[in-house]
């Protein structure tokens, strides 16, 4: 592990702080699993500052799929998934019944556009794209038929993260993890980095 404490994993540490000693966590919700909103933005944005991606608008069997993996630890246990590793304790303490109600509190959320915060050559990155348009869908809407979430949209910061994270097993790897298993081998298929930053920057002319 690193020595020097990410603010996520600061952020983390106070939330769940917070929780175990009953203390409100800053909102105004009727159910104690609405801390979400201290790392993923005030209106479900996303927040660099601690890399938690943009979770409003986002589909709901993706959004289900996603924290029950977190909850089993088929995501976000890897030593070095610094920003997975904030969040898996965040969706460890939810029930099946937190869940479902948090799937309907997160889908009135207003789907708010996110800004390019990356360079890359998109043109390159469009080519690259063919291949993850079988699955993510021609301008990246997602398609629920083969799991695969929408990337138009995303926090570009978030989504080179991922694509990084599959390629040094961080995600993906579990015995488990059926859906980031088929992520492994098309992240492999960027070669390095710049194609990464490539293929994000096309997927950031995308419209949702
Ligand atoms: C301590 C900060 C923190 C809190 C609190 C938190 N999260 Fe997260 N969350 C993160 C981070 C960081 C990531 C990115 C993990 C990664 O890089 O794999 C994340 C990832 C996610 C993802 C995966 C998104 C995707 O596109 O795959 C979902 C869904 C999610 N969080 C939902 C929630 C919900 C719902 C709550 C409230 C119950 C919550 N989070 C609370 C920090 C947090
Ligand atoms: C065979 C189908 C398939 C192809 C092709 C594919 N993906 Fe995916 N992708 C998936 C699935 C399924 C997931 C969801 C994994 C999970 O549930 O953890 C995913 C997840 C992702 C994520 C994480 C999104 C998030 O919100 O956390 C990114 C980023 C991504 N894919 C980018 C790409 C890129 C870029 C390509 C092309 C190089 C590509 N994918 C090709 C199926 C595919």
């Amino acid at each position: 592990m690193k020595h020097l404490m990410t603010a996520v994993v600061t952020l983390a540490a106070s939330v769940l702080g917070n929780l175990a000693s009953g203390q409100d966590v800053g909102l105004p919700a009727p159910m104690d699993d609405k801390y979400c909103m201290t790392c993923h933005g005030a209106v479900g944005q996303g927040n660099v500052g601690v890399q938690a991606p943009r979770i409003a608008g986002m589909e709901s069997w993706y959004l289900k799929r996603q924290l029950e993996n977190f909850r089993a630890g088929i995501r976000g246990t890897h030593p070095d998934d610094e920003q997975g590793l904030a969040m898996q304790p965040m969706a460890a303490r939810l029930t099946d019944q937190s869940i479902g109600d948090l799937i309907e509190w997160v889908g009135s959320f207003d789907y708010i556009p996110t800004t390019a915060t990356i360079e890359g050559d998109a043109s390159r990155g469009r080519q690259a794209y063919t291949r993850c348009a079988s699955c993510h869908g021609d301008q990246g809407q997602g398609n629920e038929t083969f799991g695969a979430p929408a990337l138009a949209g995303q926090n570009d910061w978030y989504l080179v993260t991922q694509l990084r994270n599959f390629k040094a097993g961080y995600r993906g790897n579990s015995p488990n993890d059926q859906y980031g298993a088929m992520m492994v081998s098309m992240a492999n298929s960027l070669t390095n980095d710049q194609a990464i930053l490539n293929v994000v920057s096309y997927i950031n002319t995308l419209g949702r």
